[in-house]
């Protein structure tokens, strides 16, 4: 009887290692199928075969384990590597497509249009044959017509910064459909251009304002804090010291010292390779396409 019995045990012992084994070699879930079987096989059995269930299922289970980390790891190399790949055919395309491989820059201006600082800044910007974008606040645009008009004409891009500059997050959709719809009128009334772009103001952004503003949101990845700075050098330093390939900076023009750094930097960052391009622009030479009601701050190449 106690030899038929250790027989029994071997052989049901043989059998759940030859399971496991072929678990394995298959590469199949073998956990689902391990979890789903044992306790009905194990509830016709002695005790002394519960024990051994209990430990061939561990094993499985291991063995299950390392499959799937390892599975993990090989997902990891294969992204790692498809990254890599898409890398450099991005930088191969760019190069490809721009044999100088300009490095794009652009320059945008919140709260304008203010013309004794806004003309100073064209002035450079036509000097030098750099481009920007100006946010414009609806409700100033009338009393700086001309300065709206030039910045156009000379390949700026006019683009809606709300028509009274409130925070559109505290409002209904229908005063924020206003705010968009008043503003994007009257620039084109002036400029006789048709208004792509929106920047919130104080850059309040939520579901509300994504779902209402019919324009893709363009916010910054370099911030100038020229309002606060009201200095011609900390303006210039904050720029330089941060710009990349790609980058969106911004500025406001209400401020002399805003201009200043702007005759200095402008020139100076040209000098370095970088090109000034208004959003669209930049937008467009990396292949970004835009998306009414999503956030944009940047375009790396
Ligand atoms: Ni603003």
């Amino acid at each position: 009887m106690k030899t038929n019995l250790s027989k029994r045990i071997i052989s049901i012992i043989m059998c759940f290692c030859l399971f496991g084994l072929a678990g394995c070699v298959n590469n199949t879930p073998v956990d689902t199928d391990a979890d789903s079987t044992t306790p009905s096989s194990s509830s016709t059995t002695t005790t002394t075969t519960t024990t051994t269930t209990t430990t061939t299922t561990t094993t499985t289970t291991t063995t299950t384990t390392t499959t799937t980390t390892t599975a993990k790891k090989e997902e990891e190399e294969s992204t790692s590597k498809s990254t890599q790949k898409s890398t450099t055919t991005t930088t191969r395309r760019t190069q490809d497509e721009n044999p100088n491989h300009e490095k794009l820059v652009a320059l945008t201006f919140d709260d304008g249009p203010y013309s004794p600082v806004t003309e100073k800044i064209l002035d450079t910007l036509q000097k030098n044959g750099a481009k920007a974008t100006f946010f414009v606040v609806g409700d100033r645009v009338d009393r700086y017509q001309s300065t709206v008009k030039r910045a156009s004409n000379l390949g700026c891009e006019i683009a809606s910064h709300t028509w009274s500059h409130k925070n559109l997050t505290k409002l209904t959709a229908a005063e924020i459909a206003n705010e968009i719809n008043k503003s994007t009128d009257k620039i084109t009334s002036v400029t006789g251009k048709s208004v792509t772009l929106v920047r919130p103001p104080e850059g309040a952004v939520n579901d509300k304002v994504k779902k209402n503003v019919q324009y893709p949101l363009i916010m910054w990845s370099v911030d100038s804090l020229d309002w606060k700075n009201r200095n011609t050098q900390k303006n210039y330093d904050a720029v330089v010291n941060s710009v990349f390939d790609g980058c969106i900076i911004l500025m406001h023009d209400l401020y002399p010292q805003t201009a200043e750094a702007v005759a200095k930097f402008v020139p100076d960052l040209m000098a370095k390779g970088y090109k000034f391009v208004t959003v669209t622009e930049l937008m467009e030479a990396r292949g970004v396409t835009l998306q009414n009601g999503k956030k944009y701050s940047q375009a790396r190449p």
